[in-house]
């Protein structure tokens, strides 16, 4: 008996939307693999701040003798920033906005009128499930998790998650990218933090714990877990994914698994959010990087 393989999908052109730590990391390993990339944020200055990013990330891959010159400029050459989101038009379309669920609702709607009902909207979320940020928009089958880490440009894993609606080609075809840009795609259930985060909250959320009830100060927590073997400890890596939005990953899943204790959001985190200390991006997180 015959059996039909579902179609291959061809990807060719890739968007990222939200130029921030994570979008700016992604766009620049598109490109330097070769696919014509468009970047597209809504605040100019920090697409700006992302090319020159991006610029630099390329030229310490020619310092370490990674890539050749010419090879950076190719890769230069296939970056398309934008401030119109019109311009945003592509086979796959990458998201790395805010983690909010409203904000991704309504973006993905908006690409989805602008481009073919066959375009993958893939999503960089850390913990909001893929099953519920496909429902709202048209052709639900064609959205997607493609769940990055930081930095991009460096880490190799890449979880890939399908939502109830999403199409195994469309998958299968995100699956097959992050291979060709040089990563390791692990397919991960559409569960509250998929895998990584799941597990990762609790070096996070004890931690901070740890300080609110003054058992030790940070500086010591993040001493002992790197002389422990930690590459970062928890307070220095949170200043490096940002604190903000580490802080709506918590959340997100404190909601996502019905206000279980052991998810709670910091206060101190909390304060941190609110005075505009999110980390290296802003100057000043839990450490000062002025
Ligand atoms: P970020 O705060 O550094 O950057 C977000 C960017 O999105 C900002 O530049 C902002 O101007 C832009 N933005 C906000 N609303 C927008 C809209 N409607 N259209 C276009 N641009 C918009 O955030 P970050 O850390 O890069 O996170 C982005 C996503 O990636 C989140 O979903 C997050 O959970 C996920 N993620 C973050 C990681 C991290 O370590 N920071 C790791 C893996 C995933």
């Amino acid at each position: 008996m015959e059996t039909t393989q579902p179609p291959v999908i061809d990807i060719r052109t890739i968007a990222v939307v939200g130029a921030g730590t994570m979008g700016l990391g992604i766009a620049q390993i598109c490109v330097q693999h070769g696919f014509p990339t468009i970047l597209f944020d809504l605040n100019p200055t920090i697409l700006e701040k992302a090319q020159q990013a991006i610029a630099a990330g390329l030229a310490k891959g020619v310092e370490k003798g990674k890539l050749t010159a010419e090879a950076r400029d190719a890769a230069l050459a296939l970056l398309h920033p934008t401030t119109d989101l019109v311009m945003v038009q592509a086979d796959l379309i990458i998201e790395a906005v805010v983690e909010k669920l409203t904000v991704k609702h309504q973006l993905f709607q908006e690409l989805a009128g602008l481009n073919s009902a066959t375009t993958i909207l893939a999503s960089n979320t850390s913990s909001l499930p893929i099953t519920r940020l496909a429902a709202p928009v048209p052709h639900p089958e064609r959205v997607v998790g493609m769940h990055f880490f930081n930095p991009a440009p460096v880490m190799a894993l890449v979880e890939v998650i399908s939502g109830a609606a999403t199409a195994p080609a469309v998958a299968e075809a995100v699956f097959n990218l992050a291979v060709q840009l040089g990563k390791k795609p692990v397919r991960a259930a559409d569960a509250p933090g998929f895998i990584v985060n799941r597990v990762a909250r609790h070096f996070y959320v004890e931690s901070l714990k740890i300080v609110e009830e003054q058992v030790a100060p940070f500086t010591v927590v993040d001493e002992l877990l790197e002389a422990t073997g930690f590459k970062m400890g928890p307070f220095r890596l949170m200043d490096l994914i940002g604190v903000d939005t580490n802080f709506s990953v918590t959340s997100a899943m404190f909601e996502a698994f019905h206000y279980d204790p052991k998810f709670r959001p910091s206060r101190i985190q909390q304060q941190k959010v609110d005075a505009g200390h999110h980390g290296r991006k802003t100057g000043k997180g839990f450490y000062d990087y002025s």
